[in-house]
């Protein structure tokens, strides 16, 4: 699966067993990352918006999503003893982050692809929970939700495509991919989705 969502880093099983075990933390980890998201696509529409107005629809429909998705995790989580929050930023997003914050040039491309990629992950690892996790409430959620997120990937990479074109999308998506599977690696191992 990570080879369709083109990720070079494969999350291992035991990643999956081992966070499944008290899914609370990691439930609390996702809720972050889905109002996160949802941050994300009204704060693109914002700067980026008058130049591509189709991002209007786009991006409203995706901040939409998102926080449906967080609707639904925050209501999961009611079902498990409260977690701790974890405290500090997220290196892997920091990271990725300083991808598109490249002074002197346009930087509109990197952050589509650094959304693309943050998008792969959490599919890639809703696709591990919904397999780990098949036949429960739990299972059910992290297939849906891996669908989701495919075409959330997918509509960054083609927004990606459409602005910017083939060539030079597939070019820094490649460069971006390792550096996310390098981030991902270097994280300690914990209850989070990226
Ligand atoms: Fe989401
Ligand atoms: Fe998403």
């Amino acid at each position: 699966m990570s080879q369709f969502l083109g990720l070079h880093f494969q999350t291992p099983q035991s990643w999956a067993d081992r966070v499944l075990a008290d899914p609370g933390p990691l439930l609390l980890d996702h809720l972050f990352a889905e109002k996160k998201a949802a941050a994300m696509a009204l704060h693109t529409l914002k700067v980026h918006g008058k130049r591509f107005p189709v991002l209007k629809q786009l991006m409203n429909d995706l901040a939409n999503e998102e926080f449906e998705h967080a609707d639904r995790v925050e209501k999961l989580l009611k079902n498990y003893p409260k977690p701790e929050a974890e405290k500090g930023g997220n290196r892997y997003a920091q990271g990725l982050r300083k991808l598109w914050q490249v002074q002197g040039r346009d930087n509109f491309l990197d952050m589509l692809l650094v959304c693309g990629l943050i998008e792969a992950r959490s599919a890639e690892r809703f696709r591990l929970l919904a397999d780990t996790a098949h036949g429960t409430e739990l299972g059910h959620f992290y297939e849906d939700l891996y669908a989701s997120e495919v075409n959330h990937y997918l509509l960054f990479t083609h927004l990606g495509v459409d602005f910017f074109g083939e060539e030079l999308t597939m070019k820094r998506l490649n460069e971006m991919r390792a550096v996310e599977a390098e981030l991902i690696q270097s994280m300690p191992p914990g209850p989070r989705i990226h």
